[in-house]
């Protein structure tokens, strides 16, 4: 089962309910929202008032990415906003396990987030305790960067490991130049939750959009 998640950040922020109303009707699995604070990645983005409001407009479990520094400062407010899962960044977290169990008291799902910089080793201690890893494929900060192929290796890694810690649930995300060329790649290597901005949300019918990528991995 692969989750396709698109990305607001490449969405019209002017018209961002209808835009989440639009890929939700169209097939999206998640929606994955970038939060970018200035200091952890050169962008900024949006806070949890912006989530809260989007949220009526879909159905699909809110994708929250922290792009920050200090996350455990705005956790509980993306909590309360509505978050199903809520990623925070190995290198944004000097406490990553407290971080970790904080997301997970709040009644969310936790995940963290790698840079294509950082080793898999920066999450094997607490990746019992996660309900999805994030390897990003790109640098994070903005949309409409290409893949980086060498990520594959790592999402391989992190399958095998899920697989010896028998936890086959474990997701698997890829963030960054996903297109329905990179997409088989990734599945192959063994990710389940793609999400993408510039291919979903560039193209003139979203929908279809979704539905190229998902059929590229079925191939
Ligand atoms: C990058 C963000 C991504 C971004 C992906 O910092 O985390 O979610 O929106 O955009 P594309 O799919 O255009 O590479
Ligand atoms: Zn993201």
């Amino acid at each position: 089962m692969i989750n396709i998640a698109p990305s607001i950040l490449s969405a019209d922020f002017g018209k961002l309910g209808p835009e989440v109303a639009e890929v939700t009707q169209g097939g999206a699995d998640f929606i994955h929202i970038d939060v970018m604070d200035g200091h952890f990645v050169p962008n900024l983005t949006f806070g949890p008032l912006v989530m809260d409001a989007v949220k009526p407009y879909t159905t699909i479990p809110l994708d929250v990415h922290l792009m920050i520094d200090n996350p455990e400062q705005y956790i509980p407010a993306f909590a309360k906003a509505g978050a199903s899962f809520i990623t925070v960044h190995a290198e944004a977290c000097t406490h990553l396990h407290r971080v970790v169990h904080m997301i997970k008291e709040l009644g969310v799902k936790a995940g963290v987030a790698i840079n294509p910089g950082t080793p898999v080793s920066a999450v094997t201690e607490v990746l019992e305790d996660l309900d999805m890893v994030l390897v990003m494929t790109v640098n994070p900060g903005f949309g409409g960067q290409a893949f980086i192929p060498r990520t594959l290796r790592k999402i391989k890694e992190l399958r095998q490991l899920a697989g010896e810690l028998q936890m086959p649930d474990l997701l698997i995300e890829v963030d960054g130049g996903i297109t329905a060329e990179t997409a088989p790649l990734v599945v192959n290597a063994g990710a389940n939750v793609l999400v993408a901005g510039s291919a979903i949300f560039g193209k003139e019918d979203r929908a279809a959009a979704i539905a190229e990528i998902r059929n590229s991995c079925a191939k």
